[in-house]
């Protein structure tokens, strides 16, 4: 019998009774450096790859989750109507963890722009599953927390852990195996800068997207080998503070999970105008001799990875750009 996504949540929930009326949470946006892209169960969400990213420190999704006569959702002080996609999502994804007589008042603050390509339904999801997790008294692991919060996202898997996180693909029908782990690695130097080049919701999710070129895309064919080459070497780049292979390899990386989208059909051209010019600049920027290689996800933003000692440069070119150091709240 196939697992279906119930099934999971039962195997892991110790109960279903709220010990507390009000939890807060919080969990960190994460952007891959080795991305994920294609299901191998859609239900479960469980990937074709594995995939390796960064958590953004203290931009992600903070959430109040209430107890409540019914349910409510409030994202950056906005009721969203029942009706909305940011709604529905949401609570069905709660309808997998509560008794049916239970109804949520949900304020969600997002500090990234919604559906533009900067994983904010990752974080959602991850704080959601850390919300529930108190409120109800689970006392559930990273492991645990890691699978439930991929049941509503997949990249949601890699953001309930702070620094670098692997996402092992995982073999296993009903997904056990398939969860994220931090990598104990602290690289306090390292930089994301963010350029949000449109904020406007993206023309197609992140599933459709997926799906569309796994079914349709002829070099999604030679997807499963280039990460294959690029997990490990972003991986071991890492560990070894070896700044250019990862930036090189996370770029390439990128662009490759691209051409793939755009070899679908019909094409999933995420890119803008502007998308290419700034990868031109970055490109510019990498003759002139500073180390800055880009990253896009499903949108048209393009975020930067630079070591600190050169964000003087980048900002000289890049005045708009949005600073993140991932490492700022660790301590070690
Ligand atoms: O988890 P989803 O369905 O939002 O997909 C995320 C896909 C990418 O952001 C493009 C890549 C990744 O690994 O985060």
């Amino acid at each position: 019998m196939k697992t279906d996504a119930r099934s999971v949540v039962t195997q892991l929930l110790p109960h279903r009774t709220p010990i507390r009326h009000t939890a807060d949470a919080f969990a960190p946006a994460n952007i891959a450096l080795c991305k994920y892209w294609g299901k191998r169960n859609e239900a479960l969400k469980l990937p074709l790859t594995g995939s390796l990213s960064i958590s953004l420190g203290d931009l992600g999704t903070r959430m109040r989750i209430q107890l409540a006569e019914k349910d409510h959702l409030i994202i950056n002080d906005e009721e969203q109507s029942t009706e909305s996609k940011a709604f529905w999502r949401l609570f069905d994804f709660f309808n997998l963890f509560r008794e049916p007589d239970t109804f949520f008042k949900v304020e969600s603050i997002n500090t990234i722009p919604m559906s533009a390509g900067l994983a904010s339904s990752a974080s959602a999801f991850a704080c959601a599953v850390n919300g529930l997790n108190d409120l109800y008294g689970w006392g559930l692991g990273n492991r645990e927390r890691s699978i439930l919060s991929r049941l509503g996202s997949g990249s949601a898997s890699r953001s309930i852990c702070d620094g670098f996180v692997e996402w092992n693909c995982g073999t296993r029908e009903d997904g056990m195996d398939s969860y994220a782990a931090p990598l104990p690695v602290v690289w306090p130097e390292f930089r994301i800068g963010i350029l949000t080049l449109s904020s406007d919701k993206k023309a197609v999710g992140s599933s459709e997207g997926m799906q569309r070129t796994v079914e349709t895309s002829t070099l999604y064919k030679s997807w499963p080998t280039q990460v294959k080459k690029d997990l490990p070497m972003i991986r071991q780049a890492i560990e070894d503070h070896d700044f250019t292979t990862l930036g090189t390899r996370a770029e390439q990386n990128a662009l490759s999970m691209h051409a793939t989208m755009i070899s679908a059909w019909p094409p999933i051209l995420y890119w803008q105008p502007e998308s290419i010019e700034t990868l031109k600049q970055v490109h510019v920027l990498r003759k002139d001799g500073v180390e800055v290689f880009a990253t896009m996800d499903a949108g048209p933003n393009v975020k930067l990875l630079f070591l600190d000692q050169d964000t003087g440069d980048i900002r000289n070119v890049f005045p708009e750009l949005q600073l993140v150091e991932p490492f700022a709240t660790v301590t070690d």
